[in-house]
């Protein structure tokens, strides 16, 4: 009987795996040149640790861990996101006690029991970055401007970042309680899981697609900041204008995760469905000392390789080969095979296939793989040590000494001075 993937987990294949690599390149590349390390996190966890970072009362802990009970009892849970693991690892390696600020960045596999459709799935990757150690307006406007750059090396052109301000502990509860009473007073209008929300993280009210219309005048963050946080978030946004990073305000944006403070932001972008959200993040200030660690802020973002992918249209034209080996007969195979591994070592990609094929099915092939050249060896310039080096885009050939350098040379002209 065909066994077939989990519902919600895919196979990511090639040639779509060549645009992953490119976009986990573009991040090392980009993220590192800002300062970041790599961090690599483990898959599974206490489930206790996401219960209190990501919030008892939130959708990923209410509905979409996959958690299961170890032999020895031990609740255990998947990682639904990276932020909740990488502030467990700075705290119980004791990073903070060595630096007194920390760039971390992550790739990988999160794990969320949600409902697949279009860029939703229950395994899928996210790229995500955090900074431990810094509370100032700086690094949150620095860390868009990361985002910013890495869109343009991607070429991501309808990236777009939505922006809030969620207040902090001295200004949030009096907001949350005034916007309670306006959905309290408009209880009976509202869906059953804004009643619920009303109790629980009336917040989340904001975020209601079906309640959009009701809640439409419901009071928002930006407007009851407090002095303090007024000034962060003014000072953020004053330095994304002077770098040209556009950002929009977006006052209903409450972020689906309750560690959330001041700073919160979202990258939307064309092409994505329903799931517009890119990507997501903010600061969050007090979530290292709720897991057991000093005072510390954080803020960071994560996004989503799937959704990215989608935004850039998918899949990419299959890479290319440097150059397809075709030996004509076993002689002249083995001296390719040998040849290949010559040049596979000074870094060029390509392919060989058996001698036992025809000129034409090589030639099929050469073009399908998209090669750049083919060598044809055969057993006359064997004999005199030489092949047949052709151009596909050019058809133009020549005879070439059959010798890893003088093919280099060959193919690339202008870094070696040579020509075909
Ligand atoms: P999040 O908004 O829950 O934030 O997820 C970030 C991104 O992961 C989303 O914008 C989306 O692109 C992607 N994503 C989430 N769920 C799925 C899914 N089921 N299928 C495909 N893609 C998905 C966080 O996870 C926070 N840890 C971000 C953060 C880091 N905040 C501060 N630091």
């Amino acid at each position: 009987m065909k066994i077939n993937a989990v519902k919600g987990f895919r196979d990511i294949l090639p040639p779509e795996t060549e645009v992953w690599s490119r976009l986990e390149d573009d991040a090392r590349r980009i993220f590192r040149g800002y300062g970041y390390a790599e961090i690599r996190i483990p898959l599974l966890e206490r489930t206790e640790l996401f219960a209190r970072a990501a919030g008892e009362t939130s959708d990923i802990v209410e509905k979409q861990m996959y958690t299961f009970e170890d032999v020895d009892g031990v609740s255990l849970t998947l990682r639904p996101e990276g932020t909740a693991s990488v502030v467990r690892a700075y705290i119980e390696n004791g990073i903070y006690g060595r630096e007194p600020v920390s760039k971390l960045f992550y790739l990988g596999a999160m794990f969320r029991r949600e409902r697949p459709q279009k860029g939703r799935f229950r395994q899928f990757y996210q790229i995500g970055a955090e900074v431990l150690g810094r509370d100032d307006p700086l690094v949150d406007a620095e860390l868009l401007v990361m985002l910013s750059d890495y869109f343009s090396a991607l070429g991501l052109v309808t990236a777009r970042i939505e922006i809030n301000s969620l207040g902090d502990s001295s200004c949030r509860p009096a907001y949350r309680e005034e916007l309670r009473r306006f959905a309290e007073a408009r209880r009976a209008s509202l869906c059953a899981d804004c009643n619920r929300r009303l109790e629980t993280n009336p917040l989340r009210i904001l975020d209601c697609k079906e309640d959009a219309e009701k809640t439409r005048d419901a009071p928002v963050m930006i407007d009851h900041l407090c002095e303090a946080c007024a000034e962060h978030f003014r000072a953020v946004r004053e330095r994304l204008a002077a770098e040209s990073v556009a950002v929009t305000l977006n006052p209903r944006m409450v972020r689906g995760l309750d560690y959330y403070c001041r700073t919160a932001f979202e990258v939307v972008a064309e092409g994505l469905g329903a799931q517009n959200a890119a990507g997501g993040g903010g600061r969050y200030d007090g979530l290292v000392a709720s897991l057991g660690g000093p005072s510390v802020a954080g803020v960071g973002f994560a996004l989503g390789v799937e959704r990215l992918v989608l935004a850039l249209h998918g899949v990419e034209a299959a890479s290319e080969f440097d150059l397809f080996l075709a030996p004509l007969g076993e002689r002249a195979e083995a001296r390719a095979f040998r040849l290949a591994r010559e040049l596979r070592r000074r870094g060029l990609r390509l392919e060989i296939e058996p001698g036992r094929k025809s000129l034409k099915s090589h030639m099929r092939r050469a073009a399908k793989l998209g090669a750049a050249f083919v060598l044809i060896v055969g057993d006359d310039e064997l004999a005199r040590g030489t092949a047949v080096l052709r151009d596909m885009r050019s058809q133009a050939q020549a005879e070439t000494p059959l010798d890893p350098s003088a093919i280099l040379r060959a193919l690339r002209p202008s870094q070696t001075g040579g020509a075909l």
